[in-house]
């Protein structure tokens, strides 16, 4: 037996009692000839005293050991000394005496302190010694929580009727809207799997076998560009109901998850119950995004009206150009430099705007770009539809709706960033609800799904394919917390004669689609019921819930923000015998 406690365990009840404990020397401290060990493993910290009458031979592998070092140590439980207790560590009150140790392993001097959270080492040192990091107690907490918030789905779901089903990891394109990994076949020269971006047509495939209600825990896989909420590799709870519509399928999820975080976050707080629903639109339109963070003001306001007639050239001539002009009021900068103000302009100029007109309403008067060409009546209007006081600056954006939206949607985080104005602990849901089904690809010209090719259209404009696909609304559904898109669904085309349609517009045609999606569309005539569901990130929830910045640190193995496992140095070369098997020739 290694050990009859954990490091975590002790209190005063075990006092003396002969222990055994194991675990890593968290911290080694020689006070005049007295040497404290504190022993850590995954359940806490305990302090050792080493009894200066044990043998000499093991005193000497005392002055040996190392941080890091794996040791078995045995001893009497006793009360700390007055004024030594802890009573920051839950074992604080004891500590052992040792009357032995054992060195189970010794370890190399660390690339970087495991003991010292503040000690930060670059990331690429933390992501290629993970195994090291990962005994840090922020990311032990970090995949701790992971577990706590994927062993509640499970148990949630499996009491309201969901069954876990896996569905392949060798199967064939699934698309998302990213690139597909490929994985070659040896057996069929030239033939590749592809990891599917998402099970999706897998658990629709589930609702025409009459599963009815199924989850997954589902890792997916997209090669697309990384960012601080995007791995090539990531986990859904993938989920799929058969004969409901859009409310149901809102509804389990709000549950769901309002009762997780009360069980595994109790310190977070929601924003409202029952969650608000915004249509795209109208998320768009008042806060530049369809992802809003609601956790503070700022909304888009629109001005265009007032400025109809003006002199002022930029946005006469945005307005006559069929563009609009909308604004943010950000608290308190009315003071803003000229300099601070040149970095906003730079910054919306490398998001695709022209410019940037600025209104400060300092004491002394209005200052800024705008100053002289908005007239006094015109600020009175603009106080009264925004609310801005004396101290505040108004920043004006005069372009298409795209790019209006898009920068003053973009500004108003910079300021949430900024200024302190979202509260970390507050988790602001938000559903965003009749999405357009189809977006333009100006590059290629062509039509997109917004969500993907299996999302059904609204009923009532399934008239609109041939004369205005761009108008066609969707029963897809985004849910939205503190600005990040953190799960979306949507109610599925079960008819076949829709999904060709969908497909032809697309540009995908009968035989592609035939090729692609065969296995789908021959299921759809074998009586397909209603269906829909919804895929929530978890990756992105654990984040939000432990309070990181990127999803990288919620993964216990994540790639690096160049997709790169630094620790296994993954992707790497295959040998030349694999190659040939795959009958793969590298064209470098
Ligand atoms: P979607 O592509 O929107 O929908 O993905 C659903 C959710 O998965 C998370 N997510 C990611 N998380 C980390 N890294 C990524 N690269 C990444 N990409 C997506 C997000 C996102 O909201 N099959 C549909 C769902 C459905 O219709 O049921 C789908 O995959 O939280």
């Amino acid at each position: 037996m290694y050990k009859t406690h954990t490091c975590g365990e002790l209190r005063q009840e075990h006092i003396g009692q002969e222990v055994t404990l194991a675990g890593w020397v968290h911290r080694r401290r020689d006070h005049g000839g007295v040497v404290f060990i504190d022993l850590r493993d995954r359940y806490g910290v305990t302090q050792t005293v080493i009894n200066p009458d044990l043998p000499q031979e093991v005193l000497d592998l005392v002055t040996d050991v190392r941080f890091e070092w794996v040791l078995q140590i045995s001893g009497r439980v006793r009360q700390r000394p007055e004024g030594n207790e802890n009573p920051r560590m839950a074992t604080g009150a004891i500590e052992i005496v040792a009357s032995q140790m054992v060195v189970l392993n010794p370890a190399k001097t660390l690339p970087f302190m495991v003991s010292t959270e503040n000690e930060e080492a670059d990331e690429n040192t933390r992501l290629k010694y993970r195994y090291l990091d990962l005994r840090r107690e922020r990311m032990k907490r970090n995949i701790l929580l992971r577990h706590e918030v994927v062993l509640f789905m499970r148990k949630y779901l499996s009491e309201r009727g969901f069954i876990e089903i896996e569905t392949p990891v060798l199967f064939k394109t699934t698309p998302e809207g990213a690139r597909d990994y490929l994985v070659p076949s040896r057996v069929y020269p030239g033939q590749f799997y592809a990891l599917p971006q998402s099970p999706q047509q897998l658990k629709q495939l589930l609702m025409v076998a009459g599963m009815d209600r199924y989850f997954q825990i589902a890792r997916c896989f997209r090669d697309e560009d990384q960012r601080g909420d995007r791995q090539p590799e990531f986990t859904q709870l993938d989920l799929e109901m058969s004969f409901v519509e859009r409310d149901d399928v809102l509804a389990l999820i709000e549950e769901l998850y309002t009762a997780l975080i009360s069980a595994v976050a109790p310190h977070k707080k929601l924003l409202a119950a029952p969650w608000p629903k915004l249509t795209h639109a109208e998320a768009v339109s008042r806060f530049g995004v369809d992802k809003p963070d609601l956790r503070f003001g700022m909304e888009l306001t629109d001005v265009g009206d007032l400025f109809t007639n003006s002199d002022f050239a930029v946005f006469r001539s945005a307005l006559s150009d069929g563009g609009m002009i909308k604004c943010i009021v950000a608290p308190g900068c009315a003071e803003y430099t000229r300099r601070e103000l040149d970095k906003l302009t730079e910054y919306v100029k490398e998001l695709g705007a022209k410019g940037l007109v600025s209104l400060g309403l300092a004491a002394e008067g209005p200052k800024g770009s705008g100053a002289k060409h908005i007239a006094e009546a015109e600020i009175t209007e603009l106080q009264k539809r925004t609310g801005a006081q004396t101290g505040d600056l108004l920043l004006f954006v005069a372009d298409t709706p795209r790019i209006v939206h898009k920068v003053l949607g973009a500004l108003r985080n910079r300021f949430r960033d900024a200024l302190h104005l979202a509260d970390k602990d507050v988790m602001a849901f938000v559903w965003v609800v009749d999405f357009p089904m189809f977006e333009w690809q100006e590059e290629d010209k062509k039509w997109d799904a917004a969500h993907h090719a299996f999302t059904m259209p609204r009923m009532d404009h399934l008239d609109r394919f041939d004369t205005d696909p761009g108008s066609i609304l969707s029963d897809a559904y985004d849910m939205v917390c503190n600005g990040y898109e953190m799960a979306s669904g949507s109610i599925r085309i079960h008819r076949r004669d829709i999904q060709s349609k969908v497909f032809h517009l697309l540009g995908i045609e009968e035989e592609e689609a035939q090729y692609k999606f065969g296995h789908m569309l021959e299921a759809f005539e074998y009586g397909a019921p209603p269906h829909g569901g919804i895929a929530p990130g978890i990756d992105r929830l654990v984040m939000l819930l432990a309070d990181e910045p990127n999803i990288r640190e919620v993964i216990a193995f994540p790639k690096n923000s160049g997709a790169r496992d630094v620790m296994a140095d993954a992707p790497s070369y295959a040998d030349e015998k694999q190659l040939k098997e795959l009958h793969i020739k590298l064209d470098l």
